[in-house]
């Protein structure tokens, strides 16, 4: 009978255990939003961890003719909560963002994007070019967004 009762136990936590082993390797592919509500796509992450999508930006200096603009990336794909960076090229203004961070993936399988980004922005002289640069960071988290 105690061997009967420990075999379900057994069971049970196995069954309980499941999910959290079989989580998935966090990717990038997919519809991110972050805390200034910008969104970005991401298309198939290759073997190489390499990936390409779209970023459209919640906030700009020029805020009136903001683009969906094209970024670049690669990330680990191998292991469970990978780092990765990416870079995004924008098209409405002459200016660059590189991002760099990691995927934390919860106890409930929820994916978040710590990142922290640096903003190069176009400066007509190299006597501005110390005021170029700015630092900063966004988390993200996947966008579900209904079809109607
Ligand atoms: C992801 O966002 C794109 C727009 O960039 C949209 O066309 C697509 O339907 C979205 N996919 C999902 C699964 O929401
Ligand atoms: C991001 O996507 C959400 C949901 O589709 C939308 O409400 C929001 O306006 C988008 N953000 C930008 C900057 O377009
Ligand atoms: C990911 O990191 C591991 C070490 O943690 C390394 O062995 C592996 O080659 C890396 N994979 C890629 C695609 O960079
Ligand atoms: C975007 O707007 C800014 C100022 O509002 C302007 O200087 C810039 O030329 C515009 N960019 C494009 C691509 O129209």
């Amino acid at each position: 009978m105690v061997h009967a009762t420990s075999s379900v136990l057994l069971l049970l936590s196995l069954a309980l255990l499941a999910p959290g082993l079989t989580a998935e390797k966090c990717s990038l592919a997919g519809n991110w939003t972050n805390d200034l509500g910008s969104n970005m796509t991401i298309g198939a992450v290759n073997d190489k961890g390499e990936f390409s999508g779209t970023y459209l930006t919640a906030v700009a200096d020029t805020p009136y003719n903001i683009t969906r603009s094209p970024l670049l990336g690669i990330q680990n794909n191998t292991v469970w909560q990978p780092t990765f960076g990416f870079t995004v090229q924008w098209t409405f203004i002459e200016s660059t963002t590189v991002f760099t961070g990691q995927c934390f993936v919860d106890k409930n399988g929820k994916e978040v994007l710590k990142t922290m980004w640096l903003l190069r922005s176009r400066v007509d002289d190299a006597g501005d070019d110390w005021k170029a640069t700015r630092v900063g960071n966004n988390i993200f988290t996947r966008l579900r967004t209904l079809k109607e």
